[in-house]
């Protein structure tokens, strides 16, 4: 990579994130609520420690979120909980999977982009097949904000969809969604009002499949 000039652009910012978030960790999942994030964090910190391994932070957001589940769109009011740690994520997972409270949880972190070149040259090929989409709603209401990622979910553009606060005016959102990468198009074109970010993102085996069992490509997108 050949940087021109001192001052690094957000672009450059955002590949270094992402390759960093390749090798050390973090990852995010979803729980009921703080008491349970905070159990779930200890249980991690004592495995990973059992291994010689810390977690360097650990942080919550309270989240509202929408997902299918038996065939219909569940509603929650859930809790956010993202580890970092210096282990690789595969580690991570597996010490979050073996403690958390649900059947099937969420644990996400980030893959590598495509154009990740940074990465070390006996890192695994990283599949770019699932994406993490976050878009800011400014100036509205919750109902709004929650029923845009509702009407995402329902039309299974995305399997999940998480609306939270941003900053104190109570009146701005971020939407965030995991899907496929196949569905960014389609969310681009019938959601065109909403500005996503994408980010590759890779999950427990469980969360993958679900994530492809939950989202229809249209063949052409527009057909709503
Ligand atoms: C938090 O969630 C757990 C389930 O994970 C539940 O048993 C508990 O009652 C909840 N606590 C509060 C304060 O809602
Ligand atoms: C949305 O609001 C945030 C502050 O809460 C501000 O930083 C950002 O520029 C705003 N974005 C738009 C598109 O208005």
């Amino acid at each position: 990579m050949v940087i021109k000039t001192m001052k690094m652009s957000m672009s450059h910012c955002l590949l270094l994130v992402l390759v960093a978030g390749a090798q050390a960790d973090w990852a995010s999942t979803t729980v009921a609520n703080r008491t349970a994030g905070q159990t779930l964090e200890e249980a991690v910190k004592k495995r990973l420690e059992a291994q010689s391994h810390t977690i360097e932070h650990f942080h919550m957001e309270d989240i509202h979120s929408f997902y299918w589940w038996d065939s219909k769109i569940e509603e929650d009011q859930e809790v956010r909980a993202t580890i970092d740690s210096e282990v690789p994520f595969a580690t991570l997972m597996e010490a979050i999977a073996a403690e958390h409270p649900y059947d099937l949880p969420m644990i996400v972190s980030s893959a590598l982009p495509p154009e990740g070149e940074a990465a070390a040259a006996d890192a695994p090929a990283v599949e770019l097949k699932y994406v993490m989409g976050m878009a800011l709603v400014n100036g509205t209401t919750a109902e709004i904000a929650q029923g845009l990622a509702k009407s995402i979910v329902e039309v299974k553009y995305a399997a999940c969809a998480q609306v939270e606060k941003h900053g104190d005016s109570g009146n701005d959102f971020y939407i965030t969604l995991k899907t496929l990468s196949a569905s960014k198009e389609q969310v681009v074109v019938d959601f065109g009002g909403l500005e996503f970010e994408w980010m590759p993102i890779r999950a427990n085996k469980a969360y993958e499949k679900w994530l492809e069992d939950n989202v229809i490509i249209r063949s052409h997108a527009g057909e709503l």
